[in-house]
């Protein structure tokens, strides 16, 4: 029998130590808000309703979780009175009678499904309450999970312990799951009277206890329990989230000769064999495919890479560049919005925007696509196997064709035929011998110059 899931997710923190003008749920590790991270993993344990209690920003919240696919139903909470009166704003939703109740921080993103499918299995051995938890040698601020033979007896906070429960390394994430048929009522027996005057959630263990039910616990990793208040915080969360992904896509296949420069973003796809060398970033809709090599310092973003093809060194590829296969782009090369035909080379110094460029064509160094007019962006379009001198401007809207050639340093204004040679410069002057007199003039200027005053 599938077991209905509800998750409950706490988003209604107040975020002021991220001197922030939103909420922190909303800021991205990898590009992707913190929240859409935790509304994936929830997705990866087979929730199929999100109940999200919010506060700030409640709108804006929501909308971002709503994108990942679940549906998902805002509660908002007007005072924060603790984590036990959060989830329960969510009472319309707990109602319902799922089979599990999952709860989870809009602020820790780096959470797998694995626990999370762990606890629900454990729910569905008949737990009331499974708590997650995790070692750490700096337990400061968690709350503390005591227990007994082994078994789960309570959570302390951190105020309300005693120096021996301090000592414990054992922590509360504060993820847990419950069963869902009793929450409502499990939830509603919790009071606020203790350190902080804040309706725990935490006492639902004693609670379960107390009403003769069974509490578990799962063991998670401490990174993928990392919290986020500080920006301080988020950038250490960046930096797993960073580390965790490199090393995925080096075991698929992937060589990189500094991970540790490599910049991904959550939805970075890169090929077998892909090559991604030192100070790469890669900005969000980047897909690499195999045995393309990205060369040091490039940054792309919204790009694709067909196999072979070759990127940089400091090359950038710009939303709506697409490489076909084995085409190459060299150094100091920007490129927009542009198709480069397979095996076409764009190699120095130029700038390609608002084109299409034929398979096996050749673009000269320093060749600028001049796409805009002030106000409008305009086409220029290149044959196959065409060949672009250096230097070249090609004012849009434009085209060469197949088999053209362009002199180097034309400024090619009207389209050129198939297998036509172009040549948009003036025509060179010549008169010999006028250097040598243009230099002895200058070298008398100078000695006259620099001769003492009398
Ligand atoms: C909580 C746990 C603690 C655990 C720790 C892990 C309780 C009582 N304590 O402590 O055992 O080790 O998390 O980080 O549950 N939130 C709301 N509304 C509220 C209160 C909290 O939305 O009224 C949200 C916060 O924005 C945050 C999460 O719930 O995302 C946890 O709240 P926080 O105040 O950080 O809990 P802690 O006191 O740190
Ligand atoms: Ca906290």
């Amino acid at each position: 029998m599938e077991r209905s899931c509800l998750a409950v997710i706490l988003a209604a923190g107040d975020s002021t130590r991220m001197k922030s003008s939103f909420s922190k749920v909303l800021h991205p590790v990898a590009g992707l808000p913190m929240i859409s991270h935790v509304m994936r993993a929830v997705g990866a344990a087979d929730v199929r309703n999100v109940a999200l209690v919010v506060g700030r920003d409640a709108e804006k919240v929501t909308a971002t979780a709503a994108r990942e696919g679940i549906p998902v139903e805002p509660f908002l909470q007007d005072k924060r009175l603790g984590t036990g009166h959060a989830v329960l704003m969510a009472r319309e939703a707990l109602s319902r009678q799922y089979h599990d109740v999952l709860v989870a921080y809009g602020d820790v993103p780096l959470i797998t499904p694995a626990p999370l499918i762990e606890a629900r299995r454990k729910l569905a051995e008949g737990n009331d309450v499974v708590v997650i938890g995790f070692h750490t040698e700096n337990p400061t601020g968690y709350g503390r999970l005591l227990t007994e033979k082994g078994s789960l007896y309570a959570i302390r906070e951190e105020k309300d312990a005693t120096d021996a429960e301090r000592a414990v390394k054992w922590c509360n994430s504060g993820i847990m799951a419950i069963n869902g048929k009793r929450a409502l009522d499990l939830l509603q027996r919790i009071t606020n009277n203790n350190a902080k005057g804040e309706y725990y959630l935490t006492d639902l263990v004693e609670i379960v206890r107390k009403l003769g039910g069974k509490a578990a616990m799962v063991e998670a990793s401490e990174e993928e329990m990392t919290g986020c208040n500080t920006r301080a915080e988020l950038a250490v969360l960046e930096a797993m989230w960073q580390k965790r992904r490199r090393h995925e896509i080096m075991l698929s296949g992937v060589t990189m000769l500094a991970p540790e420069t490599v910049f991904l973003s959550h939805d970075t796809v890169i090929g077998q064999d892909a090559q991604i060398e030192q100070n790469v970033v890669f900005g969000p809709g980047v897909t690499v495919e195999s045995g393309a090599v990205i060369h040091a310092f490039s940054h792309l973003e919204g790009s694709h890479v067909a196999a072979g093809a070759t990127v940089g060194p400091f090359a950038r590829l710009r939303p709506g560049a697409h490489l076909g296969e084995g085409s190459k782009v060299g150094n100091f090369c920007e490129v927009k919005k542009a198709e480069i035909g397979a095996g076409a080379k764009v190699n120095h110094l130029t700038y390609i925007g608002d084109a299409f460029i034929g398979a096996d064509a050749n673009i000269g160094a320093g060749t600028i696509t001049c796409n805009y007019d002030g106000v409008n962006k305009h086409v220029t379009k290149i044959g196959e196997r065409a060949f672009i001198g250096s230097n070249t401007s090609l004012v849009a809207p434009v085209s060469v064709g197949n088999d053209a050639l362009v002199a180097s340093g034309s400024v090619i204004t009207t389209d050129v035929p198939d297998e036509a040679l172009a040549l948009g410069r003036a025509r060179q002057e010549m008169k010999p011998g006028r250097a040598v007199v243009i230099r002895e003039r200058n070298l008398a200027a100078k000695a006259a110059k620099s001769k003492p005053k009398e």
